[in-house]
């Protein structure tokens, strides 16, 4: 039966592909389960859903919709628009901006080592698996706003595309439920492993010493008792090797009055959890700037500058930094630039020009 149906498919690809050349004509086009090799360095394996293993047909059908501006109703965007690349698959927009320049309510978030994410996604985390977030944005009448369904038949009517799900799922039927794997596994793709920071614990290279010293100060606790000893505590959620901790916590941005996006309770109805959102990565932080959720933050100066001096009291304010409110991280000039100089140690170039990740139109 499938050997009927494959030589059917080949027949209609012919008939259909009158452009299609010899070359063309003498590959079949068939289900190609070749598994995509992942390369991740020294970091831990990544944990892959067993229903959904990249193949490199797979990755490259998730590459093709991610980099598409089909995908969005005007034809204007595609995910690549607002996850950029060269800013870690971030955009610059203090909040987002989608098709007819419509205002988003978030800044964007980079994608990074998704394939290590132990919590869910977005800000608040309303998407359990990365399948489910991948169709979201599509739908959102503020990002792309188009209907499922017309992006199947907006796919559907391109031979391209039905060869490459032939190749991708033994099938050229295209449905929603494979654009979310296609896209789940492109995204599972993108890995960021060889920044200067891991070349440093792979023994390839030394840190500056203001780097050093940066160090010190993200992974030692900090203590009020003791000034001289005291760091600045940022491995506390930060945490190696993707410098999150699979949380979703508040991070002193707002006082109880000024908060109007509630993040994580949106998704639990907790009180507990209002204004709470996602720990993110820190790899590739120096290019993702925007910082927040909510984009306040234009530089890393100023990011450091909120956790030593200004978290803002509210009832859902994380304990650890709720302690550090009193006397500030106590981090003068010369401290603030070295943890400064430190997050740019997590920068990854090879991660933010791999043509394996960029967008095939530029
Ligand atoms: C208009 C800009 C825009 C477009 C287009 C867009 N995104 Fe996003 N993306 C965002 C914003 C903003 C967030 C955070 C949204 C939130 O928390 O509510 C986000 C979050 C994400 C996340 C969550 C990452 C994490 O760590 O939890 C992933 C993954 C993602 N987008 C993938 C995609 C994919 C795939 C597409 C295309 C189908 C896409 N995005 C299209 C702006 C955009
Ligand atoms: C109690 C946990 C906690 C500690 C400690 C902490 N952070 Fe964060 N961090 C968060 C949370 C939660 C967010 C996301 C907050 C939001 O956007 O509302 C965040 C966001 C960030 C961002 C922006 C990420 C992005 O994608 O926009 C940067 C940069 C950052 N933190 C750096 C640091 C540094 C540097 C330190 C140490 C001085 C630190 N953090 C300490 C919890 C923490």
């Amino acid at each position: 039966m499938n050997r009927l149906f494959q030589f059917f498919l080949v027949g209609s690809v012919l008939v259909m592909g009158s452009c299609a050349d010899d070359t063309e004509e003498l590959t079949p086009i068939i289900l190609d389960e070749t598994p995509y090799v992942m390369y991740y360095g020294e970091l831990p394996p990544p944990t892959i859903a067993d229903d959904n293993p990249l193949t490199e047909q797979g990755v490259k059908l998730g590459k093709m919709l991610f980099y598409d501006t089909k995908m969005s109703n005007d034809g204007t965007m595609s995910c690549g628009s607002c996850h950029r690349q060269k800013h870690a698959f971030s955009d610059t927009n203090t909040l987002s901006i989608g098709v007819r320049g419509l205002p988003g309510k978030r800044q964007a978030m980079a994608i990074v080592n998704m394939a290590w994410n132990g919590n869910e996604f977005f800000w608040d985390g309303r998407a359990h698996l990365l399948r489910d977030q991948s169709i979201l944005p599509i739908q959102d009448e503020l990002e792309m706003d188009e209907t499922l369904d017309n992006v199947v038949s907006k796919l559907s009517a391109e031979l391209v595309y039905k060869k490459q799900f032939i190749r991708a799922f033994g099938s050229s039927e295209i449905t929603s439920y494979k654009i979310s794997l296609a896209l789940e596994q492109f995204m599972n793709s993108l890995v960021s492993h060889n920044s200067k920071y891991d070349q440093y614990l792979r023994g390839d290279l030394t840190l500056s010493l203001s780097e050093e010293r940066g160090r010190k100060l993200f992974f030692t606790e900090y203590n009020e008792f003791f000034p001289d000893d005291s760091g600045a505590d940022c491995a506390h959620c930060h945490s190696p090797s993707n410098f999150e901790n699979n949380k979703y916590l508040n991070n002193g941005l707002f006082t109880d009055a000024e908060i109007t996006d509630n993040g994580r309770e949106k998704v639990t109805g907790s009180v507990n959890d209002i204004g709470k959102m996602k720990v993110t990565t820190l790899r590739n932080i120096a290019v993702s700037f925007p910082y927040m959720h909510d984009g306040r933050f234009q530089t890393l100066e100023e990011v450091v500058d909120h956790y030593n001096s200004g978290i803002k009291g509210s009832g859902t304010l994380d304990p650890t930094l709720r302690n550090t409110m009193r006397t500030g991280l106590r981090l003068d000039a010369t401290d603030k630039s070295d943890l400064v100089s430190f997050l740019k140690t997590l920068t990854d170039d090879d991660f933010l020009t791999n043509p394996d990740f960029s967008d095939p139109n530029q």
